[in-house]
């Protein structure tokens, strides 16, 4: 990917980022992920009372775009730190939400763990999740 593409994808991140419902752990994330087609959807972390029903800002993501009818992903970009403060680490996407994205995304899928536009490790979902388990383990391949 081009360095501007990737920073418009981190742009578009940290603006999700700003609608993250988090009034229990303050770590806000946010999410951007890129469709085969060119097209961005995005999502942010919405926590709950109840704790377990919380939805990370990559699966927003996800969900919002398989659910509008896409299914050919290429890139994800994450941004994510506590509520206020400028980011340390990169947020890496939790395993739950590499599971998920493996599903449509596959070990080819570009994910951008980000802490500024400037500074960002980019990777692929199968160097984040080797030997991933998705729909070719259950048509017998
Ligand atoms: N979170 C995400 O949204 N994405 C990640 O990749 C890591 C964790 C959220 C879940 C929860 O709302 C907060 O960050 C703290 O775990």
């Amino acid at each position: 990917m081009e360095k501007a593409q990737i920073q418009e994808l981190i742009r578009a991140a940290f603006a999700a980022r700003k609608f993250a419902y988090t009034p229990y752990s303050r770590f806000q994330v946010g999410a951007a992920l890129l469709t085969k087609q060119g097209k961005v959807y995005t999502g942010c972390n919405i926590e709950n009372a109840g704790y377990t029903p919380t939805n990370c800002a990559e699966r927003t993501a996800l969900f919002k775009a398989v659910s509008e009818g896409e299914r050919a992903f290429s890139a994800i970009a994450v941004v994510g730190s506590m509520e206020g403060t400028v980011n340390t680490l990169v947020t890496g996407p939790c395993g739950v939400c590499r599971q998920a994205l493996y599903e449509f995304g596959g070990p080819a899928l570009t994910v951008i763990m980000a802490r500024t536009e400037e500074d960002y490790i980019v990777t692929t979902l199968g160097e984040l999740l080797p030997y991933g388990f998705g729909p070719a383990n259950l048509a017998g391949n």
